[in-house]
């Protein structure tokens, strides 16, 4: 059986199937409709990622289905990203392994563990998100806080086993939430959270669009500001809410505290935590904290498919110059 790596986000679906390159598409599903004329040869039925994308972006009215909403899995959506995941990675028979929130219910994992065997016919191993990163950083004891776009997930594991962990209802969308307000007051435009990642990501990014017959755009350079006070209470109340679950554990599980997803990617963020964990313990990030948990649930797959991985782990130096790095650009 081929060992595959899957995280399917609220926000973005990530899969490897050799633990190295990561398949990254939009979280989005759109069912086609019967259009009055047909000009090309096949008509789609379902149009799945960056093609679903590209629909929502065009075309009005057209129901668009995410797989997880606040934490929940839809079913019907979430097969179809699993389906379209295999399909081009272009493995059949495979053993997978997955995440979903920590705080996700048993009948829920359930459901999704007997949903994907049947209808992909593969095997299926299901763990709470965050482990996937801690599987790909080498930490079988520690802690980790996964900032995702819908969800933060918390776990503390000791020697590969679940401690306690919690899923907070606020991920980047909370954060976007606010700063589109600040920018829709200021600029009189909306803008889609992935624009928004494009002008907090790239200095030199503008977003345009045309309104009463004008032109108004919106920069990195007009939103930072805006950005850098919500975030910083923003990630406070995130940081003060892991505290909350670290509190009273040995100080040898402490050690390893690790910040993933794609939220501890954003700007000063990494800092914010290093900087609020400051007497509690060191953290780190692994490389590409998007991309980390597939990368991990991929050792996962391969390590219970009885292979062992040929890939070492990040090591803690890589990590450590990370947060140094990390400080480095701060002081610039
Ligand atoms: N290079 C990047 N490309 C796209 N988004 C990025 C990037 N770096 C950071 N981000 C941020 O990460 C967010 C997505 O993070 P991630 O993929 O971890 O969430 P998710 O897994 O889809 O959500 P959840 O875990 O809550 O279900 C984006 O909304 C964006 O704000
Ligand atoms: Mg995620």
């Amino acid at each position: 059986m081929k060992p595959v790596g899957l995280d399917i986000g609220t926000n973005y679906t990530k899969t490897t199937a050799d633990g190295k390159e990561v398949l990254t598409f939009p979280s989005l599903v759109v069912f086609g409709e019967e259009r009055d004329w047909s000009l090309k040869a096949s008509h789609k039925d379902i149009y799945i990622g960056d093609e679903a994308l590209t629909i929502v972006q065009n075309v009005e009215n057209v129901e668009i289905l995410r797989p997880l909403h606040e934490g929940r899995v839809m079913h019907k959506s979430y097969l179809e990203l699993a389906k379209h995941a295999l399909k081009t990675l272009d493995v059949n028979d495979a053993i997978i392994a997955t995440g979903l929130p920590v705080k996700s219910s048993r009948k829920e994992r359930e459901d999704v563990v007997k949903s994907l065997e049947t209808e992909l016919k593969a095997k299926v191993l299901l763990f709470p998100e965050p482990v996937g990163t801690m599987a790909h950083m080498g930490v079988e004891t520690g802690v980790c806080i996964d900032i995702g776009f819908g969800t933060t997930d918390i776990v503390v594991i000791s020697h590969m086993e679940y401690l306690k962990g919690d899923t907070l209802l606020m991920g980047v969308d909370r954060l976007y939430e606010n700063l589109e307000v600040t920018v829709r007051n200021k600029a009189g435009i909306s803008l889609t959270p992935e624009e928004m990642t494009m002008l907090l990501m790239n200095e030199n990014f503008e977003i345009g669009r045309i309104r009463g017959g004008k032109r108004i755009s919106v920069s990195h350079g007009d939103i930072i500001e805006d950005y850098r006070d919500l975030m910083v209470s923003w990630a406070e109340r995130i940081a003060n809410r892991a505290k909350m679950i670290v509190e009273g554990l040995s100080t040898t599980i402490v050690d390893n505290i690790i910040l993933t997803g794609g939220g501890s990617a954003l700007p000063g963020v990494f800092e914010e935590f290093r900087k609020s964990f400051e007497d509690v313990g060191t953290i780190s990030t692994p490389k590409d904290p998007m991309k980390a948990n597939a990368l991990g649930y991929y050792t996962l797959a391969k390590v219970y498919s009885g292979e062992t991985p040929e890939e070492k782990a990040e090591t803690p130096e890589e990590q450590k110059d990370q947060g140094k790095e990390e400080s480095k650009k701060k002081k610039k």
